[in-house]
């Protein structure tokens, strides 16, 4: 088990879910812990849990990802801690679900706000530090939607695609100075992604659990991967556009998920 006592990591979207199975693992490993999401009521008892249990220290951040200046806000927040910043855990994001004319422009441009541009900013403002120090770890969430095309989440699968690919650039870019990037593939999992999305869906199975999705990414970090799929029926499915071509599994898609009633 990776030992990160005396290691600052930072956590987007630690409020629920998967982004809080993230804190209790690093926290179990020994690490601080900065927590960032937008409502400092829901981050305190995540906080509280943590110190109790770990013994850890630990901040918290409140900040609206989907503004333009929230990764700075974030990161000057970030700075007044002075701490480095040794483990970046991108993993805050959401998804729209529905008719892409249907959807309102707003919230498909907050989710690419949050999905995208703040994964890319925290990076950049995060890692020349670490490049400097000549370690780092940087885990973006990503999903096995970034695998495909998902037709009515059509700017949800788009973001995590950027995700996947952005990381797995950084990866081959920085393995051998030091610094570790890992993409997450989770599949459906149990968390409140879906209250959010307005509509329940698996892959078939069951939900994964947001302990397995981070077991998998310590794993992946443990093995030095690029990315990491969570789950074998997640494997097997996130595979299906390479075999079967990106246009028919988009058509299946498509039926599996078309919203009922009209048009
Ligand atoms: N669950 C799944 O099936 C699944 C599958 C694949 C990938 N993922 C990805 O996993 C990541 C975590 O999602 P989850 O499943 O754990 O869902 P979740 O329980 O809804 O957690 C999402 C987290 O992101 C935060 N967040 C949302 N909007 C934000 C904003 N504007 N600024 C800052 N933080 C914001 C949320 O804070 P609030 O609660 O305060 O809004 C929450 O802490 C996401 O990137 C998601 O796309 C999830």
């Amino acid at each position: 088990m990776t030992d990160f006592r005396n290691r600052t990591a930072l956590v987007t979207g630690a409020s629920s879910g998967i982004g809080a199975a993230f804190t209790e693992a690093l926290a179990a490993r020994g690490a601080d812990l900065v927590l960032a999401a937008p409502s400092e009521g829901k981050l305190r008892p995540v906080a509280e849990r943590l110190r109790a249990l770990h013994g850890v220290r630990v901040w918290t951040v409140p900040v609206d990802l989907a503004r333009e200046d929230g990764p700075d806000l974030l990161v000057e927040q970030v700075r007044a801690t002075d701490r480095e910043i040794d483990v970046l855990v991108n993993n805050a994001g959401f998804g729209t679900y529905g008719r892409y004319e249907e959807l309102p422009a707003d919230r498909d441009h907050r989710e690419v706000m949050v999905d995208v541009v703040a994964v890319e900013r925290v990076t950049h403002l995060l890692l020349p530090a670490m490049v400097e120090r000549g370690h780092g770890t940087v885990v973006n969430v990503s999903s096995t939607s970034g695998f495909q095309a998902v037709p009515y989440m059509a700017v949800y699968g788009a973001s995590k695609a950027f995700v996947l690919s952005f990381s797995i650039a950084l990866w081959a870019e920085y393995r051998s100075r030091g610094i570790q990037v890992l993409a997450v593939c989770p599949g459906p999992t149990d968390t409140n992604f879906f209250e959010v999305l307005g509509r329940r869906m698996s892959a078939g199975g069951r939900l994964r659990t947001t302990d397995e999705v981070v077991s998998a990414a310590f794993r992946g970090l443990d093995r030095g991967l690029p990315y990491v799929i969570d789950g074998r029926l997640n494997y097997l499915t996130s595979n299906a556009s390479r075999l079967l071509g990106r246009g028919l599994v988009a058509g299946i898609t498509a039926r599996t998920l078309r919203p009922r009633g009209r048009p």
